[in-house]
């Protein structure tokens, strides 16, 4: 039987398969890094605060360190009867030093120790999802910069709209991607703080200094409450909430590809490194990267609901439902950080069929809009014009005509108020073009949005 750190008050060992039940060290043993990181800091505050010898606090820390080499060497094997990587690294680190290992834990609880690796692991992962969702970002403002020329249908109800640029088409998932962005930050600033201290629940007898170690680790202030402290998941879950938001993001702009990839869209050619084919149709080319970036959202919308249902009537303070926290959270941070990574690549070679696009904008009369505002400049009520362009494309779809090939006498069988400057109108370009105004698809709106991004 392994001795227990908390072995004290029990008379018969614990049960196999409870100690497997309850173990945790299968998925936070990754938490290894910030645990010993905050375990040093709180060493190095014991011993400036004369809680324990500063000598004592070195040893400590020298152990720590020693501990934390082995484990990236790979040489420590972690203990399921040890149920967790803060026990597995103690207990270590008792059997190395001595009974001064034993000192480490003094003012301090699992449960405050746990809110702390969590925070800073997740502080860290955080700022690498930043650094992955800005190369996405700049791979759709390349897109929409190497690709000005190109004009693609608009879409709403999935039918032909109006024309716009392909370039406008991508920025406006750059505007996605940027409102993650910022929600991400957000939420950082809201969860940067220190919770050590809090205890189990209830604070600490020993005259320790949460602001130092605050600092020492890089946190903006220490927590306010000690119960909330220990009992206080909501940065899981806003990360979570954030996650499910962006892969719902990522998923539209999946759909989307999966479409314009097949032979009846054939707006874009996927490159091959991001594809598949199939073991029975020679042909086929399968989208799968953006098909399974759409399927993976499902897990990381399951594993939002998974926290909130985790917390949900959970009584203050700690409890153990809590250690449940962290494979949701985990497999949150690698689908997203996986997801982001493939998708920057890919977009960033996704070549795009100019040719195709543009005779789809014009086969869908989407310029039809652009022939009633004509009408209305020339005084005619609103309504009216919508009638007026109705019967004209009735008539271009039974005479197979599209809206830029029908003749003066023809357009003005439907309204005495067309002359011939209506074909400055009704081009594809002229129809994006005469959209000027800031977040319009105007060449020259979505160069000086380009310009205002360089800036
Ligand atoms: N493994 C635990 C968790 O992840 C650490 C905290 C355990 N605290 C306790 N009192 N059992 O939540």
């Amino acid at each position: 039987m392994t001795t227990k750190l908390w072995g004290g008050r029990f008379t018969q060992p614990t049960d196999k398969f409870v100690e497997e039940f309850t173990a945790s060290i299968e998925f936070d043993q990754r938490l290894y890094r910030y645990d010993i990181q905050g375990s040093k800091a709180h060493a190095e505050m014991l011993g400036r605060q004369g809680i324990i010898a500063p000598e004592e606090a070195q040893q400590i820390i020298a152990g720590l360190d020693e501990i934390m080499t082995d484990i990236e060497a790979g040489k420590i094997e972690f203990s399921i009867a040890l149920e967790d990587i803060h026990m597995n690294i103690e207990a270590r680190l008792i059997e190395q030093i001595g009974a001064v290992g034993g000192k480490l834990h003094t003012g301090r609880s699992r449960n405050d120790q746990v809110a702390l690796d969590i925070r800073l692991y997740l502080r860290d992962e955080i700022d690498a999802i930043l650094e992955y969702l800005t190369a996405l970002e700049g791979s759709l403002v390349k897109q929409a910069e190497t690709n000005l020329d190109v004009i693609m249908p608009g879409f709403t109800h999935l039918q032909t709209a109006q024309p716009v640029l392909y370039s406008h088409h991508m920025l406006a998932y750059r505007e996605m991607i940027i409102r993650d962005i910022s929600r991400l930050q957000d939420l950082r600033v809201r969860f940067n703080h220190m919770p050590l201290g809090a205890g189990a629940l209830a604070g600490t007898t020993f005259n320790i200094d949460r602001e130092w170690v605050a600092e020492q680790l890089g946190f903006d202030g220490v927590t306010r409450n000690s119960l909330d402290s220990v009992s206080d998941r909501d940065f899981a879950i806003e990360f979570c909430s954030f996650s499910a938001i962006l892969m719902m993001h990522l998923s539209r702009l999946s759909e989307e590809l999966i479409l314009w990839s097949s032979a009846d869209f054939n707006f874009i050619e996927l490159s091959d490194a991001f594809c598949t084919g199939s073991s029975i149709m020679p042909q086929k080319k399968n989208p799968d990267v953006p098909e399974l970036v759409r399927g993976k959202t499902g897990r990381v919308y399951g594993n939002l609901l998974s926290l909130l249902t985790l917390m949900k009537s959970l009584p203050l303070a700690y409890n153990k439902d809590m250690q449940e926290d962290k494979e949701p959270l985990f497999d949150t941070i690698d689908t997203i950080k996986g997801s982001l990574k493939i998708f920057a690549d890919m977009i960033a070679l996704m070549q795009v069929k100019a040719d195709n696009m543009r005779l789809a904008a014009a086969r869908g009369f989407s310029t039809a809009t652009d022939v009633a505002d004509y009408c209305v400049r020339k005084g005619l009520p609103f309504r009216q014009a919508h009638e007026v362009v109705g019967k004209t494309v009735r008539y271009c779809v039974e005479t197979g005509k599209g809206i830029p090939e029908l003749s003066l006498d023809e357009f003005r069988e439907f309204s005495e108020l067309i002359d011939e400057d209506i074909y400055d109108y009704v081009t594809l370009e002229a129809s994006v073009n005469a959209r000027k105004a800031t977040g319009g698809t105007a060449r020259e709106a979505v160069e000086r949005e380009l310009a205002r991004l360089k800036r």
